[in-house]
């Protein structure tokens, strides 16, 4: 049995597909045999040069796939289990920690069991986006959202997610959701069903010139805990900063390096991987993805199969996508 990989042998080069050795688990890992992996905007961006620790590497994160083997003390998994997880390369600068191979290894702690009913390519748009969306929401210094539940009721407290449609966005959505927030979120009009679908009580297009009061007004008497900024451009400000002032200022999670902003409103850059999402996925996704709490969303937009297949996807992904995730199938 082999293992075959995308490498990437320098800043801007072509991925080369070839053959490479099955990833060995250390003690917490376990290794996939993938069937499905998601293009994130970092992807094409490593490409060109972004964080690349050393060369030859593997890049990729999302991926769906098969348990094939599992170090020696993991015990939430096992050969043969349909899965969903998130790699690491990005943090570890380590080739088989790749998602853009067959075989990858992954921390079981970032990993959850992906039901008979959702297929590899749906299950794949999810880990990068929650793992995201978390550390906005869980890590220390940031919103303080409490852990979603098979069961939240209602708590009166109210999350806006700007950037709804993005796959952080729905992702965001469905976190706070799960936990009793109200999230009121915002998107281009065509995408306002898939923010309702994630669970979003309102939504409103970002590019209305009343978007500020509208959403004030939504907010309502209900405590607002904080602004989960998934556009995290500078651009994204010239809304995101009215609304907030609107609110009186707040915390604003963002998936970008923040500019300046007004004293009253404290912006965050979020870096969506690390330990700190552990509990969400060894305590809830494989529940919530078995009970429909969690749903793979946004789309899978298939634009290929195979490693080969990977070139044509980011340029795919470089272009404008929305309201859906793109995936390539192995
Ligand atoms: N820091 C991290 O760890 C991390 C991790 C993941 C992603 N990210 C970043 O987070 C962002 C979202 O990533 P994603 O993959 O979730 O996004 P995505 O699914 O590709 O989101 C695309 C959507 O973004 C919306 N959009 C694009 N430009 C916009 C603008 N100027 N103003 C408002 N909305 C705009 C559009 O929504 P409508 O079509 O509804 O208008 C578009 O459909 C990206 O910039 C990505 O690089 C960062």
């Amino acid at each position: 049995m082999s293992n075959f990989s995308a490498f990437l042998d320098g800043e801007n080069k072509p991925l080369r597909v070839a053959e490479s050795h099955i990833p060995t688990p250390g003690p917490n890992d376990i290794i996939v045999r993938n069937h499905a992996v998601a293009i994130n905007t970092v992807d094409p961006a490593q490409q060109a040069g972004f964080k690349v620790a050393r060369y030859p590497t593997v890049l990729g994160h999302d991926l769906a796939g098969i348990v094939h083997e599992v170090g020696s003390s993991v015990t939430r998994f096992k050969d043969g289990d349909r899965v969903l997880g998130h790699a690491w390369q990005f943090l570890t600068g380590q080739a088989e920690d790749g998602a853009f191979s067959l075989y990858t290894r992954i921390p079981a702690g970032n990993a959850a069991i992906l039901p008979d009913n959702i297929d590899f390519k749906q299950g794949s748009v999810l880990p990068v986006a929650i793992d995201t969306a978390a550390r906005g929401f869980y890590d220390t210094g940031f919103m303080g959202l409490d852990l979603p539940t098979a069961d939240a009721k209602p708590n009166g407290k109210v999350v806006i997610v700007y950037g709804g449609s993005t796959s952080v966005g729905v992702a965001a959505i469905q976190l706070a959701v799960n936990a009793g927030y109200r999230v009121i979120a915002t998107s281009s009009p065509r995408n306002h069903d898939l923010c309702r679908e994630a669970g979003a009580a309102a939504v409103f297009d970002y590019k209305s010139l009343s978007v500020a009061n509208d959403i004030a007004k939504s907010v309502g008497n209900d405590q607002f805990v904080g602004l989960w900024n998934t556009i995290g451009i500078p651009e994204s400000f010239d809304v995101v900063t009215p609304i907030m002032q609107k609110l009186s200022g707040g915390f604003v999670a963002n998936t970008k390096p923040p500019g300046p902003t007004p004293e009253n409103i404290t912006v965050k850059f979020v870096l969506g991987l690390d330990e700190y999402s552990y509990p969400l996925w060894e305590h809830w996704i494989t529940d919530a993805l078995a009970s429909g709490k969690l749903k793979a969303l946004p789309e899978p937009k298939v634009v290929g199969k195979g490693l080969e297949s990977l070139e044509h996807a980011f340029k795919v992904r470089n272009g404008d996508v929305s309201g859906c995730k793109i995936v390539v199938e192995l």
